[in-house]
């Protein structure tokens, strides 16, 4: 079963610096279905889809790592095998000497019509990614930028418009 976030909702969560939990709100745990304990300490991807792209990880890593902000649409899976969809910002979080001492995300309610174009974008890349691996999945998205003439960041901002 698909669940929805509320409109006015957002979750939260904070990660070390190689992805394991360390703080998630109440929301977090009540769309992914999971108490605190079962989530603190675990790796983010305790709640990874597989209907999520891998390319899409990749670039979010990449990213963060520089210091910059990634926006993305992310499906999430529950305890329970349900699924939910979330519109995410990931920054790192530093220390007063610019060291990175971890990440941080927000997700808000993605509007529903973002989805239309991101769920057949997903099922494309997963597709590439099986028969031709990551790269030419990652491909699939900066043939589109390209064609559009957009960077990734407009492309994502503009569909949660
Ligand atoms: C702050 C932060 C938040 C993240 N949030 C999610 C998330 O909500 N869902 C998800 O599948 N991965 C999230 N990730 C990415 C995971 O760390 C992981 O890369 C991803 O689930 C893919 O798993 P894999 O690398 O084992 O394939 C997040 C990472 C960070 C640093």
């Amino acid at each position: 079963m698909t669940i929805e976030m509320k409109e006015d909702d957002f979750i939260v969560s904070k990660t070390d610096l190689k992805g394991r939990i360390t703080y998630t709100n109440h929301i977090f745990m009540e769309m992914a279905e999971y108490t605190e304990a079962e989530l603190l300490g675990k790796p983010h991807n305790i709640i990874r889809h597989e209907d999520m792209p891998k390319a899409v990880f990749k670039y979010l890593w990449e990213t963060i790592v520089k210091k910059e902000e990634v926006f993305a649409f992310v499906k999430n899976k529950t305890k329970n095998s349900n699924d939910y969809w979330v519109y995410a910002n990931i920054t790192a979080s530093c220390n007063l000497h610019g060291n990175i001492i971890g990440y941080y995300s927000v997700r808000r309610r993605p509007n529903p019509e973002a989805l239309e174009t991101i769920i057949p974008l997903y099922k494309r890349m997963l597709e590439v990614e099986k028969s031709d691996g990551v790269d030419a999945s990652f491909k699939v998205l900066t043939d589109i930028l390209a064609e559009k003439g957009i960077s990734y960041d407009e492309l994502i901002i503009s569909l949660q418009k």
